[in-house]
Protein backbone atom coordinates (compact mmCIF):
# COMPACT_ATOMS: atom_id res chain seq x y z
CA UNK A 1 0.00 0.00 0.00
CA UNK A 2 3.06 2.23 1.22
CA UNK A 3 5.03 1.43 -1.99
CA UNK A 4 1.83 2.16 -4.43
CA UNK A 5 1.50 5.78 -2.26
CA UNK A 6 5.08 6.41 -2.91
CA UNK A 7 4.84 5.38 -7.00
CA UNK A 8 2.14 7.19 -7.24
CA UNK A 9 3.28 10.21 -5.85
CA UNK A 10 6.68 10.15 -7.58
CA UNK A 11 4.75 9.89 -10.96
CA UNK A 12 2.62 12.78 -9.98
CA UNK A 13 5.71 14.87 -9.47
CA UNK A 14 7.50 14.12 -12.68
CA UNK A 15 4.43 14.66 -14.29
CA UNK A 16 4.35 18.17 -12.76
CA UNK A 17 7.94 18.88 -13.54
CA UNK A 18 6.12 19.43 -17.34
CA UNK A 19 3.97 22.74 -16.49
CA UNK A 20 4.92 26.85 -16.17
CA UNK A 21 3.11 28.71 -14.28
CA UNK A 22 2.72 32.19 -15.45
CA UNK A 23 1.33 35.26 -13.69
CA UNK A 24 -0.45 37.47 -16.34
CA UNK A 25 -1.43 40.77 -16.96
CA UNK A 26 -2.55 40.32 -20.76
CA UNK A 27 -6.33 40.49 -20.93
CA UNK A 28 -6.66 39.55 -25.05
CA UNK A 29 -8.18 36.55 -26.65
CA UNK A 30 -5.06 35.76 -28.88
CA UNK A 31 -3.54 34.51 -25.47
CA UNK A 32 -5.14 31.47 -25.30
CA UNK A 33 -5.10 30.09 -28.44
CA UNK A 34 -1.09 30.62 -27.76
CA UNK A 35 -0.78 28.79 -24.68
CA UNK A 36 -3.00 25.97 -26.32
CA UNK A 37 -0.49 25.58 -28.88
CA UNK A 38 2.54 25.67 -26.66
CA UNK A 39 1.22 23.34 -24.89
CA UNK A 40 0.50 20.72 -27.91
CA UNK A 41 3.78 21.61 -29.43
CA UNK A 42 5.38 20.71 -26.54
CA UNK A 43 3.64 18.80 -23.81
CA UNK A 44 4.23 22.03 -21.68
CA UNK A 45 1.52 22.53 -19.29
CA UNK A 46 0.19 26.48 -18.88
CA UNK A 47 -1.18 27.26 -15.57
CA UNK A 48 -2.33 30.63 -15.78
CA UNK A 49 -3.40 33.20 -12.94
CA UNK A 50 -4.86 36.83 -14.35
CA UNK A 51 -5.07 40.03 -13.01
CA UNK A 52 -3.30 43.30 -13.11
CA UNK A 53 0.27 43.70 -13.03
CA UNK A 54 0.75 46.05 -9.84
CA UNK A 55 -1.12 43.30 -7.84
CA UNK A 56 0.99 40.29 -9.10
CA UNK A 57 3.92 42.26 -8.51
CA UNK A 58 2.51 42.72 -4.94
CA UNK A 59 1.36 39.18 -4.79
CA UNK A 60 5.16 37.81 -6.14
CA UNK A 61 6.82 40.64 -2.99
CA UNK A 62 4.70 38.15 -0.47
CA UNK A 63 5.18 34.67 -1.58
CA UNK A 64 8.88 35.41 -2.34
CA UNK A 65 10.95 32.46 -2.58
CA UNK A 66 8.30 29.93 -2.60
CA UNK A 67 6.04 31.33 -5.36
CA UNK A 68 4.71 29.31 -8.06
CA UNK A 69 5.21 31.82 -10.19
CA UNK A 70 7.53 31.00 -13.30
CA UNK A 71 7.14 33.99 -15.63
CA UNK A 72 5.70 37.55 -14.90
CA UNK A 73 3.48 38.84 -17.90
CA UNK A 74 2.73 42.65 -17.91
CA UNK A 75 1.35 45.10 -20.57
CA UNK A 76 3.62 48.19 -19.79
CA UNK A 77 7.60 48.44 -19.79
CA UNK A 78 7.21 50.28 -16.20
CA UNK A 79 6.00 47.62 -14.50
CA UNK A 80 8.89 44.93 -15.90
CA UNK A 81 11.42 47.68 -15.30
CA UNK A 82 9.69 47.74 -11.25
CA UNK A 83 9.60 44.11 -10.97
CA UNK A 84 13.23 43.89 -11.86
CA UNK A 85 14.74 46.58 -9.34
CA UNK A 86 12.34 44.88 -6.46
CA UNK A 87 14.56 41.85 -7.43
CA UNK A 88 10.99 39.53 -8.77
CA UNK A 89 12.80 38.28 -11.99
CA UNK A 90 15.94 36.94 -12.89
CA UNK A 91 17.74 37.12 -16.53
CA UNK A 92 17.80 35.09 -18.92
CA UNK A 93 19.93 34.49 -21.72
CA UNK A 94 18.77 33.17 -25.25
CA UNK A 95 19.96 33.17 -28.27
CA UNK A 96 16.94 32.50 -29.65
CA UNK A 97 15.47 35.87 -28.27
CA UNK A 98 18.38 37.30 -29.31
CA UNK A 99 17.73 36.71 -32.69
CA UNK A 100 13.85 37.15 -32.38
CA UNK A 101 13.62 40.49 -30.65
CA UNK A 102 15.98 43.63 -31.25
CA UNK A 103 17.90 44.62 -29.04
CA UNK A 104 15.86 47.78 -27.67
CA UNK A 105 13.29 45.99 -27.02
CA UNK A 106 15.14 43.62 -24.60
CA UNK A 107 16.46 44.59 -20.68
CA UNK A 108 20.23 44.96 -21.41
CA UNK A 109 21.00 42.89 -18.44
CA UNK A 110 18.03 39.86 -19.98
CA UNK A 111 15.72 40.27 -16.50
CA UNK A 112 12.83 41.13 -19.41
CA UNK A 113 11.84 40.86 -23.10
CA UNK A 114 8.74 42.37 -24.76
CA UNK A 115 6.51 39.88 -26.47
CA UNK A 116 3.92 42.77 -28.75
CA UNK A 117 4.58 46.65 -29.30
CA UNK A 118 1.65 49.00 -28.83
CA UNK A 119 1.14 52.73 -30.01
CA UNK A 120 -0.81 55.34 -27.72
CA UNK A 121 -2.24 57.10 -30.60
CA UNK A 122 -5.13 59.60 -31.39
CA UNK A 123 -8.61 58.72 -32.70
CA UNK A 124 -10.86 61.63 -33.60
CA UNK A 125 -14.33 62.06 -34.54
CA UNK A 126 -14.56 61.68 -38.68
CA UNK A 127 -17.27 64.50 -39.04
CA UNK A 128 -16.70 66.79 -35.69
CA UNK A 129 -12.79 66.77 -36.27
CA UNK A 130 -10.16 67.43 -38.98
CA UNK A 131 -7.23 65.67 -38.73
CA UNK A 132 -5.17 69.14 -40.15
CA UNK A 133 -6.70 70.26 -36.24
CA UNK A 134 -4.24 67.66 -34.85
CA UNK A 135 -0.53 67.72 -33.97
CA UNK A 136 1.07 66.87 -30.77
CA UNK A 137 0.11 65.01 -27.12
CA UNK A 138 1.22 68.71 -26.19
CA UNK A 139 -1.59 70.51 -28.01
CA UNK A 140 -4.76 68.72 -26.42
CA UNK A 141 -4.27 71.22 -23.24
CA UNK A 142 -5.16 74.06 -25.78
CA UNK A 143 -8.36 76.14 -25.55
CA UNK A 144 -9.13 74.51 -29.24
CA UNK A 145 -9.60 71.19 -27.27
CA UNK A 146 -11.74 72.96 -24.17
CA UNK A 147 -14.48 70.25 -23.70
CA UNK A 148 -13.00 68.12 -26.43
CA UNK A 149 -11.01 65.40 -25.08
CA UNK A 150 -11.44 61.86 -23.61
CA UNK A 151 -8.85 59.54 -21.74
CA UNK A 152 -9.29 57.28 -18.80
CA UNK A 153 -8.52 57.14 -15.20
CA UNK A 154 -4.83 58.20 -14.08
CA UNK A 155 -4.87 54.50 -11.97
CA UNK A 156 -4.47 52.78 -16.12
CA UNK A 157 -0.82 51.89 -16.23
CA UNK A 158 -0.99 53.06 -20.05
CA UNK A 159 -1.33 57.10 -18.96
CA UNK A 160 1.36 56.76 -16.34
CA UNK A 161 3.82 55.27 -18.64
CA UNK A 162 2.44 58.29 -21.43
CA UNK A 163 3.27 60.44 -18.82
CA UNK A 164 6.40 59.03 -17.73
CA UNK A 165 8.00 59.88 -21.34
CA UNK A 166 5.97 63.34 -21.31
CA UNK A 167 8.17 63.94 -17.80
CA UNK A 168 12.10 62.64 -20.01
CA UNK A 169 11.08 64.45 -22.69
CA UNK A 170 9.99 68.01 -21.47
CA UNK A 171 10.81 68.13 -17.76
CA UNK A 172 8.53 67.64 -14.81
CA UNK A 173 7.36 71.26 -14.65
CA UNK A 174 5.96 70.62 -18.48
CA UNK A 175 4.73 66.82 -17.93
CA UNK A 176 2.54 69.04 -14.40
CA UNK A 177 0.93 71.74 -16.85
CA UNK A 178 0.29 69.25 -19.63
CA UNK A 179 -1.79 66.85 -16.99
CA UNK A 180 -3.80 69.88 -15.41
CA UNK A 181 -4.60 70.91 -18.94
CA UNK A 182 -5.84 67.77 -19.91
CA UNK A 183 -7.88 67.90 -17.11
CA UNK A 184 -9.27 70.88 -18.19
CA UNK A 185 -9.92 69.94 -21.64
CA UNK A 186 -11.48 66.78 -20.67
CA UNK A 187 -15.28 66.30 -21.99
CA UNK A 188 -16.12 64.24 -19.12
CA UNK A 189 -14.86 62.97 -15.73
CA UNK A 190 -12.14 59.70 -16.74
CA UNK A 191 -14.94 56.86 -17.12
CA UNK A 192 -14.45 52.75 -18.42
CA UNK A 193 -11.33 51.85 -20.48
CA UNK A 194 -9.39 52.65 -23.47
CA UNK A 195 -12.15 51.21 -25.72
CA UNK A 196 -15.00 53.24 -24.35
CA UNK A 197 -13.42 56.10 -24.87
CA UNK A 198 -13.63 55.05 -28.66
CA UNK A 199 -17.31 54.57 -28.29
CA UNK A 200 -17.49 57.69 -26.59
CA UNK A 201 -15.96 59.63 -29.65
CA UNK A 202 -18.59 57.72 -31.65
CA UNK A 203 -21.50 58.92 -29.38
CA UNK A 204 -20.45 62.58 -29.81
CA UNK A 205 -19.36 62.82 -26.48
CA UNK A 206 -16.13 64.32 -27.09
CA UNK A 207 -13.87 64.59 -30.38
CA UNK A 208 -10.82 63.23 -29.97
CA UNK A 209 -9.47 60.39 -27.50
CA UNK A 210 -6.07 59.09 -26.31
CA UNK A 211 -6.28 54.75 -26.96
CA UNK A 212 -3.42 52.04 -27.62
CA UNK A 213 -4.52 51.35 -31.67
CA UNK A 214 -5.69 47.36 -30.48
CA UNK A 215 -8.78 48.79 -29.26
CA UNK A 216 -10.06 49.69 -32.21
CA UNK A 217 -8.79 47.03 -34.50
CA UNK A 218 -11.07 45.05 -31.86
CA UNK A 219 -13.58 47.27 -33.05
CA UNK A 220 -13.65 46.94 -36.16
CA UNK A 221 -12.93 43.31 -36.48
CA UNK A 222 -16.36 42.64 -34.12
CA UNK A 223 -18.82 40.28 -35.03
CA UNK A 224 -21.22 43.27 -33.55
CA UNK A 225 -21.83 45.11 -36.39
CA UNK A 226 -22.83 47.77 -33.98
CA UNK A 227 -18.96 47.70 -33.01
CA UNK A 228 -18.32 47.79 -36.56
CA UNK A 229 -20.01 50.96 -36.99
CA UNK A 230 -18.22 53.06 -34.04
CA UNK A 231 -14.97 51.79 -35.12
CA UNK A 232 -15.97 53.10 -38.01
CA UNK A 233 -16.76 56.73 -37.23
CA UNK A 234 -13.65 57.26 -36.09
CA UNK A 235 -10.14 57.76 -38.02
CA UNK A 236 -6.28 57.23 -36.31
CA UNK A 237 -3.85 59.82 -35.61
CA UNK A 238 -0.39 59.40 -34.88
CA UNK A 239 0.71 61.90 -32.31
CA UNK A 240 4.61 64.05 -32.26
CA UNK A 241 5.44 63.04 -36.17
CA UNK A 242 7.71 66.22 -36.56
CA UNK A 243 8.41 65.77 -32.52
CA UNK A 244 9.14 63.17 -30.56
CA UNK A 245 7.40 60.63 -32.07
CA UNK A 246 4.13 58.38 -30.88
CA UNK A 247 4.29 56.85 -27.20
CA UNK A 248 5.26 53.31 -27.95
CA UNK A 249 4.73 50.62 -25.01
CA UNK A 250 5.01 47.06 -24.96
CA UNK A 251 3.78 43.92 -22.96
CA UNK A 252 6.59 41.75 -21.91
CA UNK A 253 7.82 38.98 -19.83
CA UNK A 254 10.57 37.60 -17.46
CA UNK A 255 11.46 34.63 -15.91
CA UNK A 256 10.49 34.77 -12.05
CA UNK A 257 13.41 34.72 -9.33
CA UNK A 258 11.67 32.11 -7.60
CA UNK A 259 10.90 29.90 -10.70
CA UNK A 260 11.56 26.37 -10.33
CA UNK A 261 10.78 25.33 -14.17
CA UNK A 262 13.49 27.59 -15.49
CA UNK A 263 13.92 25.33 -18.97
CA UNK A 264 10.29 25.58 -19.27
CA UNK A 265 9.94 28.77 -18.47
CA UNK A 266 11.93 29.67 -21.11
CA UNK A 267 11.02 27.51 -23.83
CA UNK A 268 7.68 29.16 -23.34
CA UNK A 269 8.73 33.12 -23.71
CA UNK A 270 11.10 31.71 -26.56
CA UNK A 271 7.92 30.55 -28.70
CA UNK A 272 6.05 33.76 -27.76
CA UNK A 273 8.52 35.36 -29.79
CA UNK A 274 8.37 32.98 -32.59
CA UNK A 275 7.24 33.79 -36.13
CA UNK A 276 4.31 31.78 -35.34
CA UNK A 277 3.45 33.32 -32.00
CA UNK A 278 4.09 36.82 -33.36
CA UNK A 279 1.61 36.31 -36.11
CA UNK A 280 -1.50 35.46 -33.59
CA UNK A 281 -0.65 38.69 -31.22
CA UNK A 282 -0.67 40.38 -34.43
CA UNK A 283 -3.69 38.78 -36.55
CA UNK A 284 -5.80 38.08 -33.76
CA UNK A 285 -4.93 41.52 -31.01
CA UNK A 286 -4.18 43.92 -33.43
CA UNK A 287 -0.53 44.55 -31.39
CA UNK A 288 2.44 45.29 -33.70
CA UNK A 289 4.71 42.25 -33.61
CA UNK A 290 8.19 42.77 -31.70
CA UNK A 291 9.73 39.96 -34.28
CA UNK A 292 10.96 42.24 -37.71
CA UNK A 293 9.84 39.21 -39.73
CA UNK A 294 6.22 39.16 -38.71
CA UNK A 295 4.18 41.95 -40.92
CA UNK A 296 1.53 43.81 -38.65
CA UNK A 297 -1.76 43.02 -39.75
CA UNK A 298 -3.25 44.26 -42.68
CA UNK A 299 -5.46 46.66 -40.97
CA UNK A 300 -2.54 47.92 -38.96
CA UNK A 301 -0.70 48.26 -41.95
CA UNK A 302 -3.55 50.63 -43.41
CA UNK A 303 -2.91 52.90 -40.78
CA UNK A 304 0.79 53.55 -42.18
CA UNK A 305 4.21 53.23 -40.86
CA UNK A 306 4.90 56.55 -38.31
CA UNK A 307 7.96 57.34 -36.25
CA UNK A 308 7.77 55.73 -32.80
CA UNK A 309 9.13 57.47 -29.86
CA UNK A 310 12.60 56.05 -29.38
CA UNK A 311 12.83 56.80 -25.77
CA UNK A 312 14.54 53.74 -23.93
CA UNK A 313 12.03 51.83 -21.90
CA UNK A 314 13.29 51.50 -18.90
CA UNK A 315 12.68 55.61 -18.10
CA UNK A 316 9.37 54.56 -18.22
CA UNK A 317 9.74 52.50 -14.94
CA UNK A 318 12.31 55.00 -13.48
CA UNK A 319 9.54 57.53 -13.56
CA UNK A 320 6.54 55.79 -12.53
CA UNK A 321 6.16 57.37 -9.54
CA UNK A 322 6.47 61.05 -10.35
CA UNK A 323 4.17 60.19 -13.39
CA UNK A 324 1.66 59.30 -10.16
CA UNK A 325 2.32 61.90 -8.34
CA UNK A 326 1.79 64.40 -10.93
CA UNK A 327 -1.54 62.94 -11.69
CA UNK A 328 -2.75 63.30 -8.21
CA UNK A 329 -1.81 66.61 -7.96
CA UNK A 330 -3.45 67.81 -11.26
CA UNK A 331 -6.92 66.00 -10.18
CA UNK A 332 -6.70 63.59 -13.31
CA UNK A 333 -8.56 61.05 -10.97
FE1 LIG B 1 -4.73 46.51 -23.01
Amino acid sequence: MLKILLLSTLAALSLAAAEVNVYSHRHYPSDAELFKRFTAQTGIKINLIKASSDELISRLEKEGKNSPADVLITVDAARLHIAKEKGLLTPLKSKVLEANVPAHLRDKQGYWVALTKRARVLVYNKETMKPSQLSTYEALVTPAFKGKVLVQSSNNTYNQSLLAGLIVHNGEAKAHAWAKGIVANMARKPSGKDVDQIRAVAAGVGDVAIINTYYLGQLLASERPSDQAVGEMVAVYFPNQKTTGTHINVSGAGITASSKNRVEAQKFIEFLSSPEAQSVFAEVNYEYPVNPKVKPSKLLASWGKFKEDNIELYKLGENNAKAVKIFNESGWN
